[in-house]
């Protein structure tokens, strides 16, 4: 599709002039196994698709020869102050990440040895493999550790699942769900065995276009499959990318993209760190799932720039916020920053590059620092905040530390403090505020611990599907987060 984005995009975009301050890169795992059977796996080919853009975006902002090279980053030896790689506890996600870390920074050889003290020089093994640490995102840095629904956008947020669960119930899911029932149905005899006739609707669109499409890269014999016409796949793609985009974002209703919104709001922070002269970090890299790209795409209104930006990002896709200055000055000011937004449908490559594409509807593809933050900070919602906690319509569990009234109530319905005056109700309210922000941390990762293990009974890999059953599930990003 030729569209307005993509002509700017094929304007030469880094002028000699300009200097990389810092990026933040989000991107999606690999090829992986289908999800009707777990457990969920990257393949082969994932990872060599993940590793592929890791070369591409060290070629971009690593090596010493690039022009876009991030400012004063390390080259060959990674440095992990400047770094900071995170991923859900999802082993499709944790490995991908690991891999694309091995196209960013490859074994050193003898640079990554050491002399020691009796004059013996030891290399590193694996030809001076560099061992980068894939964070969980409550670990990253402990200053977030509070924040770490920012990658589980969706869990954990009553609002979101109920926004989304009312796509099921919208004239566009019925009318869909109705004119292609036969079309499902045809199919079939293509995947009865793992879909019953019943559950060959719209309604598991995505369930079933996973499973194709999985069955397509890696299955030799696909029964029937004279029945998987292009055309017919290309129908249950399209499908499937409808009903994806409908769970992820509704512009009457923001907050289904809560995912989007809480990735909006680390991005801001992480950039604000990049730029900060008190901070060393220059690289934010981040594994999550395609949902959230829908969510960001819709909030950030990049279906305006390009209506495939309202369909599933293909394996291993990766989206770049770079930080960059025109100015000579060694700290220029916040005015002589400005922000570009680039995406790659799939492994990022010379001949995938990463394309430039004008976010919040603007005509520019690159942005005034100061533009960006107003606009980001629009969509942004802080995991964890009282800001979430409201927009989530969640009072309990981490968002009790914004609600002691509540809290109390709750303690005085049970009986607990019967009897109890208002001024030493209120000290023990402030007490309780006081030890859970102090405990916040402690408690976010308790909880978050907890529900991992819950979780990790369902599916991983990435996932952003509605269930058969009555719960929204989002779950590679809701499987997630553990100290
Ligand atoms: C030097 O120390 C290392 C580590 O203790 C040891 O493996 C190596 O054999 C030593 N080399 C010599 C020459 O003593
Ligand atoms: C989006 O939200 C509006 C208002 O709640 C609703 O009428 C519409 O059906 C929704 N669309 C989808 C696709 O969920
Ligand atoms: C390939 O398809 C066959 C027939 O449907 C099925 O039994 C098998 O599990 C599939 N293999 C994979 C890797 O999906
Ligand atoms: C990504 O590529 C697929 C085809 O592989 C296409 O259907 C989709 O629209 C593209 N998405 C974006 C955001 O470019």
């Amino acid at each position: 599709m030729q569209t307005k984005a993509l002509l700017l995009a094929s304007l030469p975009a880094a002028t000699a002039a300009e200097t990389i301050l810092g990026a933040y890169i989000f991107s999606r795992h690999g090829d992986r196994t289908t999800k009707a059977y777990s457990p969920v796996k990257l393949t082969a080919l994932g990872a060599e698709q993940v590793y592929r853009s890791g070369a591409y975006y060290r070629n971009r902002y690593i090596d010493e020869k690039s022009s876009s090279r991030i400012n004063g980053i390390s080259s060959d030896l990674a440095d992990l102050t400047e770094l900071s790689v995170t991923a859900p506890v999802d082993n499709v996600l944790q490995g991908s990440a690991g891999i694309f870390l091995q196209g960013l920074y490859p074994p050193a050889g003898s640079v990554n040895s050491q002399k020691l003290a009796n004059g013996t020089t030891i290399e590193a093994p694996l030809s001076g493999y560099q061992y980068i640490p894939v964070n969980t995102a409550a670990a990253a840095s402990s200053h977030q550790a509070e924040s770490n629904a920012w990658l589980q956008g969706n869990s954990g947020c009553p609002a979101a699942v109920s926004s989304s669960q009312a796509y099921f119930e919208s004239k566009e899911y019925f009318e869909l769900l109705e004119s292609t029932k036969k079309f499902y149905q045809d199919l079939l005899p293509v995947y009865e065995s793992t879909f019953s006739s019943e559950k060959a609707t719209y309604k598991n669109a995505y369930s079933i276009y996973d499973y194709i499409h999985v069955s397509t890269i890696h299955n030799t014999s696909i029964p029937s499959s004279e029945l998987l016409t292009p055309s017919a796949l290309q129908t249950l793609t399209d499908l499937a990318n409808i009903h994806e985009f409908g769970l992820a974002y509704n512009a009457s209703s923001p907050i289904r993209a809560v995912a989007g919104s809480v990735l909006a709001s680390h991005i801001v922070s992480t950039l604000k760190d990049s730029i900060s002269s008190e901070s060393t970090q220059k690289l934010n890299i981040q594994f999550g799932p395609y949902g959230t790209f829908a969510s960001f795409f819709g909030l950030s209104q990049l279906p305006a720039a390009s209506a495939d930006f309202t369909s599933i990002v293909d394996y291993a896709s990766s989206m770049s916020f770079e930080i960059f200055t025109e100015s000579s000055s060694s700290s220029p000011s916040e005015d002589e920053i400005m922000v570009r937004f680039l995406f790659a449908n799939g492994t990022a490559s010379d001949s995938n590059p990463a394309k430039p594409f004008p976010l919040f509807g603007q005509d520019k593809t690159e942005l005034p620092w100061k533009t960006f933050v107003e606009e980001m900070n629009k969509i942004a919602l802080e995991g964890g905040s009282k800001e979430w906690c409201d927009a989530c319509g969640e009072k309990s569990g981490d968002c009790a530390v914004y609600y002691p009234e509540e809290t109390a109530a709750g303690a005085a319905a049970e009986g607990g403090n019967k009897g109890m005056s208002n001024a030493v109700a209120g000290v023990i309210g402030a007490m309780v505020t006081l030890g859970v922000v102090l405990g916040l941390q402690a408690l976010v990762l308790g909880v978050a611990g907890l529900r991992l293990t819950k979780r990790r009974k369902q599916e991983t890999g990435d996932v952003f599907q509605v269930p058969v059953g009555k719960r929204t599930s989002f779950s590679d990003t809701s499987s997630v987060q553990k100290a």
